[in-house]
């Protein structure tokens, strides 16, 4: 069979997960404040969640902001905060309309009350939606994932619901952020550096890695498609190219 007859729909990765990196070179090269890096990469995510949609992947996870981005310095973190705010609100109607789910995964703990509660509204409206589920991973760390199921775990043998016997790793998993979603099969990260700066550590332990020098703001169809078209490769020998995972994209709208 050639790669034609082979490339399916279900070839393509369910889960992706991508580390969007660069937006602050990205910025420096054009003589311009990070933060405009930052409000350009907006764009590469509108980009990216469309593309999936296309494709019909049925989770996208996003690292945002990690639980060490807050030792930028302070207007950048506050500069970055007022964007996510922003973009919730100016985004949630559009992802709504088109029938996907918002979550956001991370500590909320640490963000002001009106951004949790923008949160809140914004999943609340998303919540029963089925085409796709866009998570946003906001002050997340892979350890603290971790150290959170730990918790979650401990709780449950404290109160009676769970033996210590009980905990193995499919209850663990069951406690870790997007437990509820297919394994991540694809971790993407763009900016050119080759490492998982605390992602998802437990989630990645099956995934395939894709590193691109390509920065985030210059993410388009064309480089993601690339990366699925390696995981397609990967996984399943086809020898497909790019521009195979761009007609199925285009299939997929008929
Ligand atoms: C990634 O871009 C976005 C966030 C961490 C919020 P950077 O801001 O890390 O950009 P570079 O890596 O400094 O270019
Ligand atoms: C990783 O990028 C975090 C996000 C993309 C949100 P960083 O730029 O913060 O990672 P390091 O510091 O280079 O590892
Ligand atoms: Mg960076």
């Amino acid at each position: 069979m050639t790669a034609d007859s082979q490339l399916k729909p279900q070839s393509l990765p369910q889960h992706v997960a991508i580390i969007m990196d660069g937006n602050g070179r990205w910025a420096q090269r054009q003589g311009k404040p990070r933060v405009w890096g930052h409000k350009k990469g907006v764009e590469a995510v509108r980009r990216s969640v469309s593309f999936c949609r296309e494709l019909g992947i049925s989770s996208l996870t996003l690292f945002a902001f990690s639980s060490e981005n807050w030792r930028r310095p302070e207007e950048e973190v506050s500069t970055l905060m007022q964007l996510f705010l922003m973009v919730l609100q100016s985004e949630v109607k559009t992802l709504h309309k088109h029938n996907v789910r918002l979550k956001i995964v991370g500590d909320l703990s640490a963000f002001s009350d009106k951004l949790k509660a923008n949160i809140a509204k914004a999943e609340q409206l998303t919540a029963a939606n089925t085409a796709m589920t866009l998570n946003i991973a906001a002050n997340y760390g892979g350890r603290w994932d971790m150290v959170n199921a730990a918790r979650c775990l401990a709780t449950q043998v404290q109160n009676g619901e769970l033996t210590v016997a009980d905990i193995n790793e499919h209850t663990f998993a069951a406690q870790v952020q997007m437990s509820e979603q297919p394994e991540l099969d694809l971790l993407i990260r763009t900016g050119g550096d080759v490492r998982i700066s605390n992602f998802l550590l437990w989630q990645a332990a099956y995934a395939e890695l894709w590193f691109t020098d390509t920065l985030w703001p210059d993410f388009d169809q064309q480089v993601f498609s690339e990366a699925i078209a390696a995981f397609v490769n990967r996984e399943r020998r086809f020898g497909c190219t790019g521009e195979q995972i761009r007609q199925l994209a285009t299939l997929g709208k008929g």
